[in-house]
């Protein structure tokens, strides 16, 4: 096991009705700007719940946070934030708004140019505002982590950022929130999910069998309870699980200690940028031939992947590994995630651009070795026309 850290001071309040404690979580006197998405949190009537919640405090609504959310429409935010002295943010929504909030928070009390917080990584946040979150999309894990992906249309960049100055101080997941979700969103957590455990389970072995055992076993509830979550949307107990996986699948736990790869999303990053495929569609394209092209390499974890997750017994070290990359794809396929560019209307004539952007974004080491290469990306993108 490697040396770690470990920090996450998030409380979660897990369950139906929990919305109303956003009475007691957010303070008695703050000024509050509530932040969501396009119409969903309008339309469900989670809105009018949350500010009902907060009774007499003084708030303040920003909506219109776009999927992927966008740098431009965040600054906007940030301006609202600013005039109005507000001093406490509150998230409705998916990952996008809570990525987006994430960036408002720390942008309203960064001094200079708000891009350089992406183009530092996060590393150059000294200070945010505290925020909270009402979870409406088990998918991203945004709601108890310290990441943000955010996206400057102008530039064509997604970029991510992390800092422990933006964790959630609460959120709130209540799994009936789910059920308004349409079938698409719903299969991109499960993918999304899926694929942030592979991103730290499926690199080499690190001597971590905790981790390893917690990985196996979110990625094998993923594959019992993912069609489930589709076929019978209102089934409390499934989206309950759906949501408490997804949340464990990218809080940093089961990935304390052990290598970490991400390579699938950074390229994925690119494809929406320039193609604005949904994210978890770009993980689907790209994670079974980022696994194929680097089966040597993986090869240990790609053999106990296939044993332990999928349960494929027979034939060679090769043949398992390969089995576990065809029924991974085939995974994503049965919840409706498509897995080819192809599905997406893109051919072999739209990699250059998406490769140019991955070296723009000096996207030219990546993996738990640091050796995937661009010319690496562009086989695995070939291979996944
Ligand atoms: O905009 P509205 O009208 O609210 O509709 C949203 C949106 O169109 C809808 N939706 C959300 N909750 C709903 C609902 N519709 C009906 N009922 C509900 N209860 O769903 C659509 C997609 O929402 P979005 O927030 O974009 O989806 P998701 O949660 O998948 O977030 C994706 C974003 O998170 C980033 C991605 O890159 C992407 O930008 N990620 C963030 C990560 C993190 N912070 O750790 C890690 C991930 O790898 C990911 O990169
Ligand atoms: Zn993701």
């Amino acid at each position: 096991m490697q040396d770690f850290s470990f920090y996450n001071p998030t409380r979660i309040e897990f369950g139906a009705g929990k919305i109303s404690s956003l009475a007691q979580l957010v303070p008695a006197n703050a000024r509050v700007l509530v932040l969501f998405g396009g119409e969903s949190a309008r339309r469900t009537g989670t809105l009018d719940e949350v500010t009902t919640a907060l009774g007499g405090r003084e708030v303040q609504l920003f909506g219109g946070i776009e999927p992927n959310p966008s740098f431009e429409t965040l600054m906007e935010a940030v301006a609202v934030v600013r005039n109005n002295d507000l001093d406490f943010l509150l998230a409705v929504g998916g990952g996008s708004v809570i990525d987006g909030t994430k960036f408002v928070a720390a942008a309203a009390l960064f001094e200079g140019d708000a891009w350089e917080i992406l183009l530092n990584g996060g590393q150059n946040i000294a200070r945010a505002l505290p925020f909270g979150s009402v979870l409406t999309l088990p998918a991203t894990g945004s709601e108890m982590n310290k990441g943000s992906v955010i996206t400057r249309k102008a530039l064509q960049a997604k970029l991510p950022f992390m800092s422990e100055r933006v964790f959630p101080r609460f959120s709130v997941l209540d799994p009936v929130k789910t059920y308004t979700l349409p079938t698409r969103q719903v299969a991109n957590g499960v993918v999304d999910a899926f694929v942030h455990v592979m991103e730290q389970y499926l690199t080499y072995p690190a001597q971590a069998p905790v981790q390893d055992r917690f990985a196996e076993g979110l990625l094998q509830t993923l594959i019992e309870i993912g069609p489930k979550a589709l076929a019978e949307p209102e089934d409390y107990q499934t989206r309950a699980s759906l949501m408490w996986t997804a949340t464990l699948a990218l809080n940093g736990l089961i990935g304390a200690g052990v290598p970490q790869d991400w390579a699938s999303h950074m390229l994925g990053h690119e494809l929406t940028a320039l193609h604005g495929l949904d994210h978890a569609q770009t993980l689907a394209i790209v994670l079974p031939e980022m696994l194929r092209q680097r089966k040597a390499t993986k090869l240990g974890k790609l053999v106990q992947y296939a044993e332990r997750v999928w349960n494929i017994r027979e034939g060679s070290e090769d043949d398992k590994a390969e089995a576990a990359i065809e029924h991974t794809r085939a995974f994503f396929e049965s919840v409706g995630v498509k897995t080819r560019l192809g599905d997406y209307r893109l051919n072999a004539e739209h990699i250059d651009g998406i490769i140019d952007s991955l070296q723009r974004h000096g996207m030219v080491a990546l993996g738990e070795h640091g050796d995937v290469t661009p010319e690496h990306c562009r086989q695995i993108l070939l291979a996944s026309l």
